[in-house]
């Protein structure tokens, strides 16, 4: 398998069924030229935060010889490490847990390092235990950090590397250790420089939540014992189909129209269904994507996740009945990598004999289909993005998509897509009451503040 040799032709598919009554072909018309017209400004570079958009070219632009050099880091670090721990937060982490839990057997180990992961929150217990787990254990660290200030992974990282001193000694211990940061700037990369790490580059002109197919996504995934070339030639073959295809067969402007003509109807909050366990992180790094790159200027669809049948059973009556401000947009996987059939039970006590011999994801896709027109008769339409199967390739295209399409719909809602100025409003309180050196002003009115609440 090589990730050249783009396939024309992409797996994913859409289909608007079930938002009849809800999305006029006129209106559908008039919101995709908007968006065909922003697809443009995106792949001309001319539009807010064009700085940034080195992602769109990733994956046609990665050589076979950056993909060798993640492999064989892989390899180095597994001949020495059963574990790898993975240190980094939002978009330094969730593009490469996504693919990993996507991609991975649920319960049997059967391939690469078992990657764990650090640095994602400040929990006491869970680094506690971590760390406790780690004393028997070989292991390597992967931190990644674009700053290498981020207060999150910087504290695991000490922690981490802290251990990995005391058990193998520091000159062993850099043997241990990959950093993934800013090619010159930053102060993991003048630590790791010192020490003597491996690094990998994040690109200037990518930003976190669009990194997941550059090293900070992909040595994670390669250690985990995938094949990130598989990964990389979906992204490519979307690439691809993205910039070539115009008006309403792109899927990216198709995408964006559905979503921007149903919020300017007042359906605020964007939930994104899955019915496979599996791509629960994915649904946690496509919040992010579209979280963090339109919920600014006092706009923004909310963008939300459910893991269903499971949440049909907690959130289910709040989508079916509660406020008319929800849109659905669906993860369909046509085709299971396994299945299991139904058998025939004595006495028929749970009244399922009915589905003897029907397999469980055929039951799967009618609990869709009944879903999805019990939704859209209590008032949620849904979009259907399918896969004809979980695997690499086909999320590197839906990985590429969903980028793009972020970068159109931003645009359409009139924001800047690549920044995120708001998420410095909590640190920077945090860092005042913590007693962070130059916040001694900030500290006496964040207390005054807390004080009057
Ligand atoms: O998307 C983003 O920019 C953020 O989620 C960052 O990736 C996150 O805050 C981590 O930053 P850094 O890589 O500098 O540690």
């Amino acid at each position: 398998f090589t990730y050249k040799g783009v396939k024309k032709v992409i797996s994913t598919k859409f289909s608007l069924q079930f938002t009849k009554g809800y999305l006029s072909e006129t209106e559908l018309n008039q919101a995709i030229q908007k968006a065909e017209q922003n697809r443009k400004v995106l792949i001309e570079k001319k539009g807010k935060g064009n700085e940034f958009l080195g992602w769109l070219t990733l994956p046609k632009s990665i050589t076979e010889t950056e993909i060798q050099s993640i492999n064989s880091t892989y390899k180095k670090l597994s001949n020495h490490s059963e574990c790898l721990v993975a240190v980094g937060i939002g978009g330094s982490y969730l593009g490469a847990r996504a693919v990993i839990e996507a991609s991975l057997p649920f319960f049997e180990k059967k391939q690469g390092m078992k990657i764990l992961y650090a640095g994602h929150h400040i929990d006491s217990d869970y680094h506690k235990e971590l760390l406790s787990f780690l004393e028997n254990v070989d292991f390597s660290i992967n931190v990644i950090s674009k700053s290498g200030t981020t207060t999150e992974p910087a504290l695991a990282f000490r922690s981490l590397y802290g251990l990995l001193v005391k058990k193998y000694g520091e000159s062993k211990a850099k043997e241990h250790v990959v950093a993934t940061t800013d090619k010159s700037k930053g102060a993991l990369k003048k630590f790791a420089d010192e020490k003597g790490f491996e690094t990998y580059v994040i690109p200037d002109d990518v930003g976190g939540r669009f990194s997941v197919l550059t090293p900070v996504g992909l040595l994670p995934i390669a250690c985990a014992g995938l094949n990130i070339a598989e990964l990389l030639s979906g992204a490519q073959r979307m690439q691809e189909f993205l910039y070539t295809t115009e008006g309403d067969k792109n899927l990216a402007n198709l995408y964006s129209a559905y979503r921007n003509t149903l919020y300017a109807k007042g359906k605020k909050v964007e939930v994104l269904v899955n019915y496979n366990p599996k791509l629960y992180y994915f649904t946690e790094w496509w919040k992010q994507l579209y979280g963090e790159s339109e919920g600014k200027e006092k706009k923004g669809i909310f963008p939300i996740g459910v893991n269903f049948t499971t949440d049909l059973h907690s959130l289910g009556q709040y989508i079916q009945e509660g406020e008319r401000i929800l849109f659905e947009t669906i993860l369909e996987i046509e085709n299971p990598n396994q299945d299991i059939f139904v058998e025939e039970f004595a006495g028929d006590i749970d009244g399922l004999n009915y589905l003897k011999g029907k397999s469980l994801h055929y039951i799967n896709s009618k609990a869709i289909e009944g879903t999805k027109l019990a939704h859209l008769e209590g008032g949620v339409p849904s979009l259907s993005i399918s896969i004809p199967k979980l695997n690499l390739e086909n999320i590197g295209e839906l990985i590429y998509l969903f980028e793009f399409a972020c970068g159109i719909s931003g645009y359409t809602l009139g924001v800047n897509p690549f920044d995120q100025p708001g998420v410095e409003n909590y640190k920077n309180n945090m860092f005042a009451l913590l007693g962070k050196k130059g916040y001694e002003d900030k500290k006496n009115q964040v207390e005054a503040k807390l004080k009057e609440l």
